[in-house]
């Protein structure tokens, strides 16, 4: 997609405004920050689509936590659709044993992607292991996953901004898009 000049070309309509994801963001991280009152937490941030998530949400989470990253990739034939395929492109930098991880991802969509870190994490003994979701496309779902912390259910369409990309660019919108359906 070398033609993408502007985003006005591909958005279709705003479905979540800076605003809105603010606001919820917000009350997550409050009811994190209740949640996991006394606990060592670690927030492991999923690459790249969880990033801004991530850093919005953590200045809502008033205990204290690290963080850290994994890299995985389940889009390897095309920009929408997923190969059912998932591979790790970046592991953690340290053990995660007896601490309580906090899954933090932009999307979920068919599910394939979490189930698989979390069979990739279970093994390593963490004290907990949960997910906290800003968006979640549920009439998509092949694999059945628990999500503790959801943002918004959406419905089944492409978004991108707010560290969703559109053929790895428009990450940083400050809202989130839905894209128009591409021409046959
Ligand atoms: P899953 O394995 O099908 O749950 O896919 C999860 C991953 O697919 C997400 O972490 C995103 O990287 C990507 N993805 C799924 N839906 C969208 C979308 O609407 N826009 C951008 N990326 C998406
Ligand atoms: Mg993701």
């Amino acid at each position: 997609m070398s033609s993408i000049i502007n985003v006005d070309s591909y958005l279709d309509e705003i479905l979540l405004t800076e605003e809105e994801l603010q606001t919820r963001i917000a009350e997550l991280g409050a009811r994190i920050s209740v949640d996991y009152k006394g606990r060592n937490l670690l927030l492991l941030c999923v690459l790249k689509g969880g990033v801004l998530f991530l850093t919005d949400l953590m200045r809502h989470i008033t205990v204290p936590h690290e963080i850290d990253f994994m890299a995985v990739s389940s889009y390897g034939r095309g920009v929408r659709e997923t190969t059912g395929v998932v591979r790790i492109v970046k592991d953690l930098d340290e053990p995660i044993e007896s601490k309580h991880i906090l899954i933090v991802e932009d999307i979920i969509d068919s599910g394939v992607t979490l189930s698989y870190l979390l069979q990739l994490l279970m093994p390593r003994n963490p004290a907990s292991l949960k997910i906290c979701t800003l968006l979640n496309k549920w009439q998509k779902r092949t694999v059945e996953i628990p999500v503790d912390y959801v943002g918004f259910d959406i419905e089944d369409k492409f978004v991108f901004g707010y560290g969703l990309d559109l053929d790895e660019r428009y990450r940083n919108l400050s809202y989130i898009g839905v894209a128009k359906v591409p021409a046959e």
